[in-house]
């Protein structure tokens, strides 16, 4: 966080007193930080603790001359690297999802092109009504990272989820998200991730069941890691990881395309990606209706991503994955051969095991005879174990 500009947006509820610490954190992290109450904010912490603890001027109307005149609200969005609230109230959450820009807080969201963090702090009822919850839905399918709520004890007497987290709990899932400094700080590498679709006719398409979820860890671990992470992905149902640039694709096609195109200077590309093997020989342009009792759709291969980049000149570090039912040793050492890659995770697909699930194993092999077993953990911790091999066998930088 050395010298990252940290817009820290105060909003109105009684875990505000943690805030004047969590300013204290931030700063222990080499950050520079700017506070912004909002009205409410202003009932339960003064702006004087605020500008004592960061050093700066606390900022909170968007009608304020002299303030304006100094760094105008979008001057201001622009200097931020990232914008955290904290605590995120109920109103404030509902404010942001509908996009209102009638105070300052909820106008510098808008306006800036920096991640958006909130970590949320409201009464568990509150928490769990329907109308917040969907807010919360809307905020995260834009991007918006939302860090806690906790479970525990509240104000108001009564336990449940709606504690915002610990202020030096903020301040380091904070420095993760702005990828602080790792082993692939200035570095630039790409993550394919998700299913490909290979269109039939305009209505239908033949895909698979990935969900996209391991390589989003892997892309958003990466990010932890420092790097400049480019995300080229399927169709998921997922958000993109605070700091991760995201190219959206649908075919084998257009995923090879992306890569090729952004592949110049990157260091690594990690192949998540579950691209389909085969696609349709040819696409009808209008919807093929049912006249026959049987239907043969005849498939031709796709190109092999990983394959042909692999057989390109200044190739990056590359590592592939494999999804099998079994013989996995046996079935990935030879896809890492025969694909002249660098490194494969290797995983036990079937029932139940690794599609669409939280946790999952990774058997990771490298050229040369090395291999390492992950143990069954959630995809964010297994992405965060294999960027620490991939960090530990990838040429360092030149
Ligand atoms: N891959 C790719 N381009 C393709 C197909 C796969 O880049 N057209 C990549 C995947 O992202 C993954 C690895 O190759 O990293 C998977 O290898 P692959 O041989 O496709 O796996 P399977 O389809 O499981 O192979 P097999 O048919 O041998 O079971």
């Amino acid at each position: 966080m050395r010298g990252k500009h940290v817009l820290l947006g105060v909003t109105g509820g009684i875990a505000a007193y943690k805030s004047a610490e969590l300013v204290r954190r931030l700063g222990d992290r080499g950050a520079e930080v700017q506070v912004v109450l909002t009205a409410a904010a202003r009932e339960f912490v003064g702006a004087t603790t605020f500008q004592a603890l960061s050093g700066r001027p606390v900022r909170d109307s968007l009608w304020d001359p002299a303030a304006e005149a100094a760094m105008g609200h979008i001057e201001l969005a622009r200097w931020a690297d990232l914008v955290l609230i904290a605590p995120a109230s109920a109103d404030f959450l509902a404010r942001l999802a509908v996009g209102r820009a009638d105070d300052l807080l909820c106008t510098l969201c808008l306006a800036t092109a920096a991640p958006v963090v909130a970590a949320p702090a409201m009464n568990h009822q509150m928490w769990a009504n329907a109308a917040t919850q969907a807010n919360v839905a809307t905020l995260v399918q834009r991007g918006v990272r939302l860090l806690g709520p906790a479970v525990g004890d509240q104000a108001c007497g009564e336990q449940g989820p709606g504690r915002m987290l610990e202020a030096a709990e903020i301040a380091e899932l904070a420095d993760s998200l702005l990828g602080g400094v790792g082993p692939f700080s200035g570095r630039r590498v790409l993550v394919t991730a998700g299913p490909t679709r290979e269109p039939i006719d305009p209505v239908r398409f033949v895909s698979n069941r990935s969900s996209g979820k391991m390589g989003y860890a892997v892309a958003q671990a990466l990010r932890a890691a420092g790097a400049e992470v480019v995300l080229i992905s399927g169709p998921v149902a997922l958000p993109v990881p605070a700091g991760v640039r995201c190219v959206g694709v649908e075919s084998a096609a257009q995923m090879l395309a992306v890569v090729q195109r952004e592949l110049p200077g990157c260091a690594v590309l990690v192949a998540t990606a579950a691209v389909a093997d085969y696609r349709p020989v040819s696409v009808a342009d209008r919807k093929i209706k049912k006249k026959t009792e049987q239907l043969t759709l005849e498939l031709t291969r796709t190109t092999d991503i990983l394959a042909t980049v692999a057989a390109g000149a200044n190739r990056p570090f590359i590592v592939g994955f494999a999804a099998e039912t079994d013989a996995v040793e046996q079935h990935a050492r030879d896809k890492l051969e025969r694909k002249n890659l660098d490194m494969i995770a290797a995983n036990e697909v079937g029932t139940g095991k690794a599609f669409d699930c939280e946790d999952n194993a990774l058997l990771v092999l490298w050229r040369g005879g090395g291999r390492a077993e992950l143990a069954r953990a959630p995809k964010a911790e297994l992405a965060a174990a294999l960027v620490a091999l991939i960090a530990a066998h990838c040429p360092a930088k030149s």
